[in-house]
């Protein structure tokens, strides 16, 4: 059978297309938009090939993380050798950190620019989601863009998940535009976060397409959990900041575009603005459309986003399928080398509001890697909108694991924004303004309003005994919070 003259493929053809060994690029930015079928396929023959006693490991990326059907169905049958350019799966991250799959993490506007200029190699196979396809190579993407353009045009072979639950109008969201390879760039003409400057539908020569896999699955995308009482205090602090910022005539009367960071901490940031009567309607300019941001287009106080992706629950993308007239003004979905572009982010004075693990006494945010040593998930985008942004603020609990953990610490063991990109930190303790302080002076900041109690004594004690120069540390005694912590359960022992 074919459609629109591509031939419909089956599980034996699809695993007879994808060798051991080979690159492969799903489509996906978070679990939105990401290709479903073909990994479940995958992943039984990696099992029926490894029971075999034959190796099937394929090496994979796709626009950022990408569900469960990679990070962890994909893992779990061991088929994965290495993986970028970032991933959330908890089967995933324990490979990764045992050594057995590569994994590079790194900032995701740079991934198109990186494939196409082939410093990964080859990209043997394309898989990429799509509501439609024309005979002419006109691909019409679903829940996100992430890099699938670019995908479709390097890939060697591409397979088509043709996903027939989605709606075709999701493609009414979509400006899709492929940067041509350095040093021949022009200026990219995004100067407001809903303008257009592309297509409404990524290309693919058609002669690379291998087949179609036909598929009716929603995106596995689960609801956030409600906001806690943390969560709601650090809401509280960003919210009075933006207020007396306003008073102080520093935020304009419409506001600056907003980007969020994803997790129940940005959900309930962003559900305060929305609720508080003294902030205005405002923009986004982000990477990832979620939930709540779509409560705040319904209320009329979100104007418009742009993102590379609708991570948003199945039944909230449906509803965007079945009002496009109203969300289409509103929402644009952009290829994430643009959503996240360092030049767009400057230009439009985005302010950025990302979640860290850790952040040390000086401003230096550790966002990825627990204890300097294990992954999380990865920077993924927190690092190009802090940098860039207009104000870059970040934001985490004071504690975790009940107080054995603080988030205050001497010196981060891994650093993914360092203190040159950091101006606000927040904890639910209190807010530390960084702007225009000294190292000394932002010590004292942000061990005064945003380390738990606990905690405060030790980090004030630090700094009175280190070697100073410019800024002060014990070279002795920086990381002996992290020592206590693996060697005794505790960052302090009576705690
Ligand atoms: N040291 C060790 N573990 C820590 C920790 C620390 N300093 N701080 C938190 N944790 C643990 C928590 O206890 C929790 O563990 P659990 O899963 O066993 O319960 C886990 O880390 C997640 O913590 P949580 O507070 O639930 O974090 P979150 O869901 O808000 O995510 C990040 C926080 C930093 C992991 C997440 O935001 C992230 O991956 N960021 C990097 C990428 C990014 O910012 N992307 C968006 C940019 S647009």
């Amino acid at each position: 059978m074919k459609i629109d003259g591509y031939p419909i493929i089956s599980k034996q053809e699809v695993v007879s297309l994808i060798k051991d060994g080979d690159t492969v690029a799903f489509s996906g930015f978070t679990a939105a938009g990401a290709a479903k079928a073909v990994p479940v396929m995958l992943a039984e023959h990696a099992k029926q090939e490894h029971s075999r006693g034959r190796s099937f490991r394929i090496r994979v990326i796709s626009g950022a993380s990408s569900g469960d059907y990679i990070d962890n169905d994909l893992a779990e049958a061991e088929a994965i050798s290495w993986r970028a350019p970032y991933q959330g799966g908890k089967k995933l991250r324990n490979q990764i950190n045992r050594q057995e799959v590569e994994y590079i993490d790194m900032h995701l506007s740079h991934v198109a620019q990186t494939v196409a200029a082939g410093f990964f190699g080859k990209v043997n196979v394309a898989v990429v989601e799509a509501t439609h396809i024309t005979p002419d190579g006109r691909v019409y993407l679903s829940a996100s863009i992430g890099a699938s353009p670019t995908w479709l045009a390097c890939a060697d072979k591409v397979i088509i998940e043709l996903n027939h639950r989605h709606s075709p109008r999701l493609s009414e969201l979509s400006d899709i535009v492929i940067m041509p390879p350095p040093p021949r760039r022009n200026p990219i003409n995004v100067s407001s976060p809903l303008a257009k400057i592309g297509m409404p539908y990524a290309h693919v020569d058609p002669k690379k397409i291998v087949g179609i896999v036909e598929n009716d699955e929603p995106d596995q995308v689960e609801a956030f959990s409600q906001e806690d009482e943390t969560s709601t205090k650090i809401a509280d602090h960003v919210l009075k900041f933006f207020l007396d910022e306003k008073a102080a005539g520093r935020i304009p009367s419409d506001f600056f575009p907003l980007q969020a960071g994803v997790g129940n901490t940005a959900n309930a940031v962003l559900g305060g603005l929305g609720r508080h009567p003294d902030i205005p309607p405002f923009y986004m300019y982000s990477e990832v459309f979620q939930d709540s941001m779509m409560d705040l287009i319904d209320s009329g106080k979100l104007l418009g986003a742009s993102a590379s992706s609708l991570t948003i629950i199945p039944e909230k993308l449906a509803q965007i399928g079945d009002n496009m007239d109203f969300y289409s003004n509103k929402i644009v979905l952009r290829p994430q080398e643009i959503s996240n572009h360092p030049g767009i982010i400057r230009r439009l004075g985005v302010v950025a509001m990302n979640t860290a693990l850790e952040m040390d006494i000086y401003g230096n945010v550790n966002s990825s890697h627990v204890m300097g040593t294990h992954v999380m998930n990865g920077v993924g985008g927190s690092g190009e909108f802090a940098r860039n942004s207009h104000l870059s603020i970040f934001m985490t609990p004071s504690i975790a694991k009940g107080g054995k953990i603080s988030a205050v610490v001497p010196m981060v063991p891994h650093v993914d924004s360092s203190e040159h990109s950091v101006q606000i930190l927040v904890t639910e303790q209190g807010l530390a303004d960084l702007r225009g302080l000294g190292p000394m002076e932002r010590a004292d900041k942000i061990i005064n309003n945003c380390a738990h109690p606990m905690y405060k004594p030790y980090l004030k004690d630090y700094i009175t005994r280190g070697t100073c120069g410019h800024i002060c540390h014990d070279l002795t005694r920086c990381f002996e919070l992290h020592r206590n912590f693996k060697e005794s359960g505790s960052m302090l022992p009576e705690i």
